[in-house]
Parts: C-alpha cells; sequence; structure tokens
C-alpha cells in the first residue's frame, strides 16, 4: 500500500518524508490556500522534496481553460499529477490530457459510476473521498470495495485508487484490507497511526528495567571478559 501526505504544508511533508514512509503528496485549492503562499512556487518546493507524484489541482471548470492550467502544473516537475474534478468538463480534460502522457488524478469522486469514468478517461489515479460520504451518513469505505471490485474486472484498467478525505486511522486500516492501492492521510492522521499508549508504556519499562544495569551500549567498556 502507498501513502500518499494531504496536504501543502512543506514543513510537514519535509518531516515525514525523512521517515521514508510517504511515497507522494497530495493538495487541493484548500490546502494551497492554508499554505498561504504563491501556489506555483509552492508546488515547485514540493516537488523538489519529494519523488513520487505530487497532486496540484486545476481551478477552471471549462474543460479547454483546465488543460491549458494542466500544461502549467505539469510543467512545473515531472512528478507533478495534475487534479481535475470528477465533472464532465474535468473528464474531457483528463481525456486529453492522459492522451498527452499527463498524469491526471481526478478528484472529488463519490460514486462507483464515476470512477468507471474516470478510468475510461485513462485517469492515472482517482481519488473517492470517504470522509465526506461517512460525513453525510453514507459508508465511505463501501465506495472503496465497490471500485476496487469494478476495476479488477477489467485489466486494462490502471488507474490506481487514492482513499481520499481520511479522517482517522481506521479509513487506512480498512483501505488496506480492502487492498486499495494509496491511501492520502492527513499528517495528524499519520501521528495517529503510530501512537499506542501501550507501547509508550512497554518503553517505560524496558528503560527503567535496563537504567537498573548501569550499563550503556555505546560504551566501548562496555564487555565483560568471557570465560
Ligand atoms: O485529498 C482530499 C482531501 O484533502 C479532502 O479532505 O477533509 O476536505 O474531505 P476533506
Amino acid at each position: 500500500m502507498k501513502f500518499f501526505i494531504d496536504t501543502a504544508d512543506i514543513d510537514a511533508i519535509r518531516a515525514w518524508q525523512s521517515t521514508g514512509l510517504i511515497d507522494g503528496v497530495t493538495t487541493n485549492p484548500t490546502l494551497a490556500a492554508k499554505a498561504g503562499r504563491a501556489f506555483i512556487p509552492l508546488i515547485e518546493d514540493i516537488c523538489a522534496c519529494i519523488s513520487g507524484p505530487v497532486s496540484a489541482e486545476v481551478t477552471a471548470t471549462e474543460a479547454e481553460v483546465m488543460v491549458r492550467e494542466a500544461r502549467i502544473l505539469a510543467g512545473i516537475a515531472p512528478n507533478v499529477a495534475v487534479k481535475v474534478p470528477l465533472t464532465r468538463d474535468g473528464l474531457r480534460a483528463c481525456r486529453a490530457l492522459s492522451d498527452d502522457g499527463i498524469q491526471v488524478n481526478v478528484t472529488l469522486c463519490f460514486s462507483p459510476a464515476q470512477a468507471i469514468l474516470a478510468a475510461k478517461a485513462g485517469a492515472a489515479f482517482v481519488s473517492p473521498f470517504v470522509g465526506r460520504l461517512d460525513d453525510i451518513g453514507a459508508r465511505g469505505m463501501e465506495l472503496i470495495a465497490d471500485v476496487m471490485e469494478i476495476y479488477g474486472n477489467y485489466p486494462a484498467f490502471s488507474t490506481e485508487v487514492i482513499v481520499a478525505s481520511v479522517r482517522h486511522p481506521v479509513h487506512v486500516v480498512e483501505a488496506a484490507r480492502i487492498g486499495a492501492d494509496i491511501a492520502t492521510v492527513p499528517p495528524d492522521v499519520l501521528d495517529k497511526m503510530y501512537n499506542h499508549p501501550l507501547t509508550d508504556r512497554g518503553v517505560d519499562a524496558f528503560l527503567a528495567d535496563w537504567a537498573g544495569l548501569g550499563q550503556s551500549i555505546l560504551d566501548p567498556s562496555n564487555t565483560e571478559t568471557r570465560a
């Protein structure tokens, strides 16, 4: 399973990139606005600190203008994946851009029917928003299961499923259980994934017992002549 980090916060991206656990980045206009910087230099900086796909979203609504914006974004760096919304114009733009070899992440996907169209349009990625479906009382992870089942019926579909709008670690675990290709995870949810009180308690107990020995692994004198 690949992990993308879902943020435009360059400090958070760098911090998590240094763990070696992150395979890419997703942004959107809301996340870019939170970063409070000029958009193109922001995407340049993000692309410079991670080799995997970096999603940057168009803001036009008409296909022809989307394509013009997408070509500018794709020109920033080879690892830019251009995000377009799952609308008729977004699908038209996706088809044209994919035919030109530009990676497209079709976003704001909320149904299996939409996901089928994204694959037909040649999308490199499709982003079903599970949290927003949960927010309205639907079952976001059922959409992921449906899409993975449908895509599995057609080897010609090369679109990877990015589980997006992730709200908590259970979304990530369920995505992995289903076999989704990628989860794009906000930094705070990534932090929640490794935190466990029993781990903290176990470390404290180990170190308390070790302290009683008065030894240091780093101390070269820490040897015993073997009998
Ligand atoms: O990648 C999409 C994600 O950022 C949307 O999340 O919390 O706005 O539904 P959210």
